[in-house]
């Protein structure tokens, strides 16, 4: 298979048993092993695909070690992996935990994963802080950028963060902006961008012309892209995800994400496919390309990222 520079496997819903999303079906959980040997068989497929771009974090349950033994099993240079520091996993893999993960922005924290995730090197290719917010104070924490600058450095590794939430635009300009010596500290930034949240358009020209590199998350909505009676104010955008979705011999998700590629200059989108299943109909969006008038049908599509990001907060760990 044709190797893809476009896709890169999000691990976020392959090392633990629940996650935040839409689940169409609930996955079963039986064991730590089978959650491992299936996570194994999705690195595999996703391999076999052309996949060579993938994305973890410690935060994941088991996901951040699963990519590191598979890694060197496969030990094939074209890989590359981004990982994260700033979330604990603390659920213990029980599904109905009362807290999954715990964030900490500190720089004991940063150091503390850094022992762990440094062993992908010479993979490990893009190392982010975990969903940086102004509220933690990590954007005004100088020994933090000072201790990612060196890491760069000293690794050839790219610096990045990712962002969630109604002010993620407001997070990157501040993100893009930081500089230690006259030396801009951030190089990639992980953003969510889908049909319904497209706030992102409106800085992402300026941050591709500045050589960033932007890697898109969620671009399923969590979910919310597949039609649901939950979410009747999508009903328009439900009707044409499925006429192209027949138009092209795809499925809805390959159009959201083939949406992602045709309308920014993204360096990767994720898929977040949980299952081989939903990594082979993701994958689809690499066989077609939106054409122009799709596009701006797609983009009458979204939603005040107030909206977006209120009804992402009422979604369950399941
Ligand atoms: N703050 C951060 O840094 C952050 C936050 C979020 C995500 N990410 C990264 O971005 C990646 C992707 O994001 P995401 O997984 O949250 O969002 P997503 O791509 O919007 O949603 C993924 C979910 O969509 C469902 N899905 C995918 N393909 C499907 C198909 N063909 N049919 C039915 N359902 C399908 C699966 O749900 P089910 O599991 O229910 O089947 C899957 O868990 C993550 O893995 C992670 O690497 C980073």
């Amino acid at each position: 298979m044709k190797k893809n520079n476009q896709i890169g496997l999000g691990t976020a819903a392959i090392g633990r048993p629940s996650y935040i999303n839409i689940r169409q079906k609930k996955l079963a959980f039986e064991s730590k092993a089978s959650l491992v040997a299936k996570g194994l068989q999705v690195l595999d497929t996703a391999y076999d695909l052309g996949v060579r771009f993938f994305d973890t974090a410690p935060g994941y349950g088991m996901a951040e070690q699963l990519i590191i033994d598979w890694v060197n099993s496969k030990s094939d240079k074209d890989i590359k992996i981004a990982t994260k520091w700033g979330y604990t996993y603390v659920a213990d893999f029980k599904q109905d935990a009362k807290t999954h993960e715990v964030k900490e922005h500190s720089l004991s924290k940063l150091n503390e994963q850094w022992k762990v995730s440094k062993v992908l090197l010479p993979y490990l290719k893009i190392y982010q802080i975990h969903s940086a917010t102004l509220e933690t104070g990590v954007l005004k924490n100088q020994a933090i950028f000072k201790q990612l600058l060196t890491l760069k450095q000293e690794h050839a590794i790219e610096i990045g963060i990712t962002v969630s939430g109604a002010n993620q635009l407001e997070i990157l300009k501040i993100a893009l902006d930081l500089e230690v010596d006259g030396q801009q500290v951030f190089d990639v930034f992980q953003v969510t961008y889908n049909i319904f949240d497209q706030s992102l358009g409106a800085i992402a020209q300026e941050m591709v012309a500045q050589n960033k590199k932007l890697i898109i998350k969620e671009a399923l909505s969590n979910g919310r892209i597949f039609p649901n009676e939950k979410y009747p104010h999508y009903s328009n955008a439900y009707k044409t995800l499925h006429q192209l979705a027949m138009k092209y011999g795809v499925g809805v998700d390959a159009v959201a994400l083939r949406f992602c590629l045709d309308s920014l200059p993204i360096y990767k989108v994720l898929s977040g496919a949980a299952t081989e299943t939903q990594l082979i109909q993701n994958l689809k969006a690499l066989d077609f390309k939106l054409e122009k008038e799709e596009l701006e049908i797609m983009k009458t599509f979204a939603v005040q990222p107030e909206t977006y990001w209120a009804e992402r907060k009422r979604l369950a760990w399941n």
